[in-house]
């Protein structure tokens, strides 16, 4: 049973991906944190964002336990995931360690913008979640706040606004819903009224 959940930034995707994953029992995957990881890690090393080769080297030699949680929670990190997001080596480097991930016997569930459409193409659901930009802010904001981050809402829009745009026109693997994943729009919903409907149509399948 593979679950591919992606979705606009601070749509809900990641709670709501947990929540399944440990209602059914599956393993999880942020693929999102990969790419926070390798951002950050190009940061440190001083390396140029945009420097493909070099920023590929980083993803393929990362150790999800060299970095603390909050370290890439950032907004800074976020900006920098999405940038290194776009190179398509870095997305090569990356994609058969969200494969094999995906393809353990158990199954998975994996939150991301790519994977009911590149990284898991068959997967045995696949959701799209999104919300309004300013609601999307909105949550941002106060969870940013909450870690002691000091960004205004104003630029917090702005920088989604500009993160959706270079992650849904990037050439390789855009974020796009995929032709049959089942949209959950949580404009209006609960977190508990979201999960329970990815609950519901995954049931479905079952
Ligand atoms: O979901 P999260 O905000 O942690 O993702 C950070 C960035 O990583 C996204 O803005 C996107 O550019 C990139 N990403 C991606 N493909 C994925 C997951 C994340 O391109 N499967």
């Amino acid at each position: 049973m593979i679950i591919a959940i992606d979705g606009t930034l601070a749509s809900g995707k990641g709670t709501i991906a947990r929540r399944i994953a440990a209602w059914f029992g599956l393993p999880y995957m942020d693929t999102g944190r990969l790419y926070r990881a390798t951002g950050v890690a190009a940061i440190k090393e001083r390396i140029d964002l945009a420097d493909g080769e070099l920023v590929a080297a980083v993803a393929s030699s990362l150790d999800l336990n060299d970095f603390e949680e909050a370290e890439l929670r950032t907004a800074e990190a976020g900006v920098a995931a999405s940038k290194v997001a776009a190179l398509p080596d870095v997305r090569t480097a990356l994609l058969q360690l969200q494969r094999d991930f995906a393809n353990q016997k158990l199954g998975a569930v994996l939150d991301g913008r790519d994977i009911g459409t590149v990284v898991c193409p068959d997967a045995d659901v696949k959701l799209w979640i999104d919300a309004d930009v300013e609601v999307r802010a909105k949550r941002r904001h106060l969870e940013l706040r909450k870690a002691g981050d000091a960004i205004t809402l104003e630029d917090l829009t702005q920088q989604l606004r500009e993160r959706d745009e270079r992650d849904a026109n990037r050439k390789d693997a855009p974020m796009k819903k995929a032709a049959d994943a089942v949209l959950i729009d949580t404009t209006d919903l609960t977190i508990d009224a979201a999960v329970d409907k990815a609950r519901a149509v995954i049931e479905e399948v079952m």
